[in-house]
């Protein structure tokens, strides 16, 4: 068998409880008219202290792998995209655990909204050495959990969810070309750093002792990266599978904010027609945004097999990277 990697399955799971722009004009100084007008949300979804990234993880995964037509004995590889794990030793073997894949080898791997899209790559490389048949690749996130909700710019972006993929090794590669890219001198524009006390050990050895302190982020400046950013990845991408923007049926964009998504489908002069967006309903999803989105339109048949997707992610990191693939 050859060396090319198809998508053959995906999955999405959300939690129950619904965050609406309502809800946070409660708790903040903001409005329904300005979360709408500023970034095209109305819900997010987030979880109840009793669901966890694993269990949602597993969700999706289950129905990735039955849309797959495989058994998640099959499995090979996990790849968990995450920021926001139940367990800070990651989650990946848990999840491994939850949907019985015993053959597989599972590990996290941490690049923020970028995420989703890095195990992707990730995994084309197990692929196309020959390494492994079937990789199951999770972006999830419950970021709900490390949100700042007296921060206004910041607390209405955020929801949870979880999305999954089956990559499998097959003769005709549809996974067409892509970048990975990531600047740490704009590291301080979105952080969710560890901020522990002083806690002395002996007279002599001071250690740190404490938890993650909540989300900072400079909007503007994320922003502006994304806006700038998103279109070369996705321009170089296109230039070497030698396509044009014609030849795109779906832009699958990390959904951070809508005006960020038109601003990218205009610089890329693809129709705005052709964004798969399900911000309106989830918010920024974190690693989950991409598969979540992409398995809606999956499900709802707006994408159908054979049609070609320019993907990117973005986020903290920063980090970035497209990929261009053929669905199933
Ligand atoms: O996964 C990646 C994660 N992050 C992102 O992608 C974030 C990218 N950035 C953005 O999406 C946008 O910058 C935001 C949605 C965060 C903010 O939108 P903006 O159009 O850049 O607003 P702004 O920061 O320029 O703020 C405009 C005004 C300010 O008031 P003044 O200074 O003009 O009086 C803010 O204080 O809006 C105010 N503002 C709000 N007002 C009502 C900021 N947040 C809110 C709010 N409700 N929630």
């Amino acid at each position: 068998m050859g060396a090319g990697i198809a998508i053959i399955g995906c999955g999405s799971a959300v939690p129950e409880a619904v965050l609406t722009n309502d809800h946070l004009a409660q708790m903040v100084d903001t409005s329904d008219e300005w979360i709408v007008t500023r970034t095209g949300m109305r819900n997010r979804h987030i979880a109840s202290p009793t669901e966890s990234l694993s269990q949602l993880s597993a969700i999706a995964a289950k129905s990735a792998i039955a849309m797959a037509g495989i058994s998640p004995t099959e499995i090979d590889l996990i790849i968990l995209a995450t920021s926001t794990p139940d367990d800070m030793f990651g989650s990946a073997c848990k999840i491994q655990g939850l949907i019985g894949a015993t053959n597989a080898v599972a590990f996290d791997l941490t690049a923020a909204c970028s995420g989703f899209l890095f195990a992707l790559i990730t995994a084309s490389q197990f692929i196309r050495t020959g390494v492994h048949k079937n990789i199951l690749i999770i972006g999830a996130d419950v970021l709900s959990r490390w949100v700042d909700w007296t921060d206004r710019t910041s607390c209405i972006l955020f929801g949870d969810g979880a999305g999954a993929a089956v990559c499998q090794r097959v003769d005709d590669d549809r996974l067409l070309s892509f970048g990975m890219y990531s600047n740490g001198i704009q590291n301080d524009s979105l952080n969710l750093n560890y901020g522990g006390d002083r806690k002395l050990l002996t007279e002599d050895i001071t250690a740190q002792y404490g938890t993650f302190n909540p989300i900072t982020m400079n909007g503007k400046e994320v922003y502006r990266f994304a806006v700038a950013k998103v279109p070369e990845a996705i321009s170089k991408a296109m230039f070497q599978a030698n396509l044009t923007a014609d030849d795109i049926d779906w832009l699958l964009l990390h959904q951070a904010n809508q005006r960020i998504m038109d601003a990218v489908a205009k610089r890329l002069k693809i129709p705005q027609s052709k964004i798969l967006s399900n911000i309106e309903e989830y918010g920024n999803t974190s690693a989950a945004s991409i598969p979540l989105a992409l398995d809606a339109a999956v499900r709802d048949g707006r994408v159908k097999p054979g049609d070609i997707i320019a993907a990117s992610g973005f986020g903290a990191g920063l980090t970035w990277g497209s990929a261009i693939f053929k669905w199933g």
